[in-house]
């Protein structure tokens, strides 16, 4: 019918498409030019190049989401802990079979065979491949491969159309407007004696020598060792489960993209730093995609070890899990052959039966999310099985950072909180900007004057647990109070950096946060002008939304760690190193509750601001960025280091006591 012919005499001509768009299509999205600033449009994708088409379904009951997630994982609910399996959670929010069905009819109507189309298994997608020719024609579009500054190439289109009856079925169809921005690896936060750095580094590490055994605390103004995390947290040396038998369904899952750990460089910290765990030890691997690791150690990347070697002390015996993907780089960088290897794979983790490009998914595992720009550090704390088969659901929510549909990928994580999955999220490690693309904290601002906080994301979604840094300060010690991290420049990093921390513009504030939030600004006004909303985005000369959620949720220490790293001893920091104590001290707690017969924490903010107490308040330090001071640590809640840093003999006692 008419979308054949449309096929023919736009398909032919498709520079004309967006001024003869019939009147039974409508504009789906389209992208806004500002946003595509670090990006250059190439030539056209031939038409032949083959696409993993997605297409995201409208859900049904997400409206409900917040509540539901709340009567699980508020501590005064009847229903604390009580959580959902997958199937409820699928059920819960499946789109209508009514719009299955519409959907589907207008892709098979439009040339697409019936046998071609997967339905996923958690119900959101309708995924096919198409060649270029085919996508073009069935959205009225023309798809560009489109180059980032630093090299990575992804396929775009400016804007896309759907008939107007299926407008409102849809939620987004990639690849289509969205730009994915590189896997940036932070590694900047990340010191090695060979990268011309060394003679501030030798300086720096002049007096860990004086390091007199691994139990030394006097050192841990300069350095973060185990030992001194363990006293700054109080945190148990020895485990307190029986016969230190750690539990098979219990493991903390941290996810890498890009880097990769070394087994030398464990060894070498576990030998220097540790006491009791053998060389050799190293975290469960559940590989994404034919990723590998580890990698001899002039490989061995920062992010990767520094996780490892503040986990697996914390935690041992218990186990970590590491979920390894491919680096994006390499994925989107090789074109044409190869374009979408990845890309493919990174889909949702439910294409169990969808073939392209001669792979076909093989199960739940392997189509995993090359996760995202911002949050390589994700990191999650739930009960899991060893074997790697029964979860990942959990990385669903980490491929659509990588799509960016800001508001779908939020929903995940409250998906996730509902089926009983701690998200811990490092808040990223430029104050109250976004970094720009030299991650510089003073382009990476809003507005036209740079005057704008950057939120960072996905850390602005009120589904996850976010974490900011602290640093201890010299001359002081682990019984100190501690302090927000500010590092200037040089100092001793190579970029500025501060506890990433402010407002979400997209973001409500959540109930769960509402009376930390009103009370800190009832207290403590931060003394910049804002807006009420994104509606007013600027407005005023305001540099932030008072009206949305709030982040950082907790903090732990990020700075000073010691870390072995391609063979050398260093120091390390960043949110990505208090990501992975906060994570390992819930991992521990769940532990402790699966023992007692309880179910493991869950989604962990309703209980955090329920009871802050069980934090030490971070009274001392701000985020600095865009040419402000940024926020205050101040006593209470705040935009810095959130409720404070962990005291662990009070959380275990305050979770212990929860149902
Ligand atoms: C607790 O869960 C039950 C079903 O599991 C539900 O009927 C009830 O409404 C829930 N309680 C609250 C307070 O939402
Ligand atoms: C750990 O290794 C560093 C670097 O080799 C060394 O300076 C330090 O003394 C070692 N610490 C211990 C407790 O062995
Ligand atoms: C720390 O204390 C030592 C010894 O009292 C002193 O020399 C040094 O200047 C102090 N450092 C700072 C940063 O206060
Ligand atoms: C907030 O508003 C500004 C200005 O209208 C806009 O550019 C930006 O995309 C909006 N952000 C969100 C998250 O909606
Ligand atoms: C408070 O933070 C500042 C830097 O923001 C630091 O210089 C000072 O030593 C800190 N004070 C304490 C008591 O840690």
């Amino acid at each position: 019918m008419h979308l054949l012919s449309l096929g023919v005499v736009f398909g032919l001509a498709a520079s004309a498409l967006t001024a003869a768009v019939p009147h039974s299509h409508i504009v789906h999205e389209k992208r806004d030019a500002t946003v595509a600033k670090k990006w250059v449009k190439r030539e056209k994708l031939p038409a032949d190049t083959r696409l993993p088409m997605r297409v995201g379904l409208k859900q049904r009951n997400l409206h409900r989401g917040h509540d539901l997630l709340m009567d699980v994982s508020h501590p005064e609910s009847p229903n604390y802990s009580k959580h959902w399996n997958s199937e409820e959670v699928v059920e819960m929010f499946a789109p209508e079979q009514s719009t299955v069905d519409t959907v589907r009819t207008w892709l098979i109507d439009s040339g697409i065979d019936a046998s071609r189309i997967t339905h996923s298994d958690n119900k959101g997608w309708l995924a096919f491949d198409a060649t270029t020719e085919e996508a073009e024609t069935l959205l009225l579009t023309e798809y560009h491969l489109y180059g980032h500054v630093d090299g990575h190439m992804t396929p775009a289109c400016e804007s896309y159309h759907v008939p107007k009856y299926i407008q409102e079925h849809l939620d987004y169809i990639t690849p289509g407007i969205r730009l994915l921005a590189p896997n940036k690896r932070r590694s900047k936060r990340t010191f090695r004696a060979k990268n011309g750095f060394a003679p501030l580094l030798s300086k720096a590490m002049s007096g860990v020598l004086a390091q007199t055994s691994i139990d030394d605390l006097s050192i841990c103004d300069q350095l973060i060792t185990p030992a001194c995390i363990r006293a700054l947290y109080g945190i148990p040396e020895v485990p307190e489960y029986p016969n230190n038998q750690p539990r098979s369904d219990n493991s903390l899952g941290i996810f890498e993209d890009g880097d990769y750990y070394a087994q030398e460089d464990l060894d070498l910290f576990f030998t220097n730093q540790t006491r009791g765990i053998p060389a050799g030890t190293h975290p469960v691997p559940a590989f994404i995609d034919g990723a590998q690791a580890p990698v001899p150690v002039w490989e061995a990347g920062g992010e990767s070890s520094l996780d490892f070697e503040l986990a697996i002390p914390l935690l041992y015996p218990q186990t970590v899990t590491l979920y390894q993907t491919d680096d994006l780089y390499n994925t989107f960088s090789k074109y044409p052959p190869g374009l979408f290897n990845n890309f493919l794979d990174a889909i949702d983790g439910s294409y169990c039966t969808y073939s392209a490009f001669g792979e076909t998914g093989n199960d739940r595992m392997p189509q995993l999310a090359p996760s995202s720009r911002r949050v390589k550090q994700l990191i999650f704390s739930e009960p899991l099985s060893i074997q790697p088969t029964p979860i990942p659901l959990v990385f669903k929510a980490s491929y659509s950072v990588v799509f960016t549909n800001q508001q779908r990928q939020c929903n995940e994580f409250m998906k996730l909180g509902l089926q009983g999955h701690s998200f811990i999220y490092a808040s990223g490690d430029l104050g109250v900007s976004g970094g720009g693309p030299n991650e510089n904290p003073i382009d990476g601002c809003l507005g036209p004057y740079g005057s704008i906080f950057t939120p960072g994301w996905p850390v602005n979604c009120p589904y996850i647990t976010v974490v900011g840094a602290t640093k201890i300060y010299p001359n002081h010690t682990v019984y100190d109070p501690e302090s927000a991290v500010v590092d200037p420049l040089f100092d001793p990093w190579s970029i500025p950096y501060s506890s990433g921390g402010g407002f979400s513009n997209i973001y409500p504030r959540p109930s769960y946060q509402r009376d930390a939030v009103q009370n800190y600004f009832g207290r403590h006004d931060p003394g910049y002008k804002y807006y009420r909303g994104n509606d007013s985005f600027g407005a005023n000369g305001g540099r932030y939304n008072r009206l949305g959620r709030g982040y950082p949720d907790v903090a732990a220490n990020g700075d000073n760690i010691a870390n072995f790293i391609g063979g050398y001893f260093t120091k390390n920091g960043g949110t990505s190193a208090s990501t992975p104590i906060f994570a390992s001290i819930i991992n521990r707690i769940n532990e402790q509750r699966l023992n007692a017969g309880k179910k493991v924490l869950g989604f962990l903010n309703p209980a955090l601001y329920n009871n802050p107490g069980m934090l030490n308040d971070i009274t001392n330090g701000s985020n600095p960025g865009c040419g402000t001071e940024g926020f205050r640590a101040v006593g209470g809640w705040d935009p810095v280091t959130g409720l404070g840093t962990p005291n662990y003999p009070k959380m275990v006692k305050y979770f212990m006591g929860l149902p």
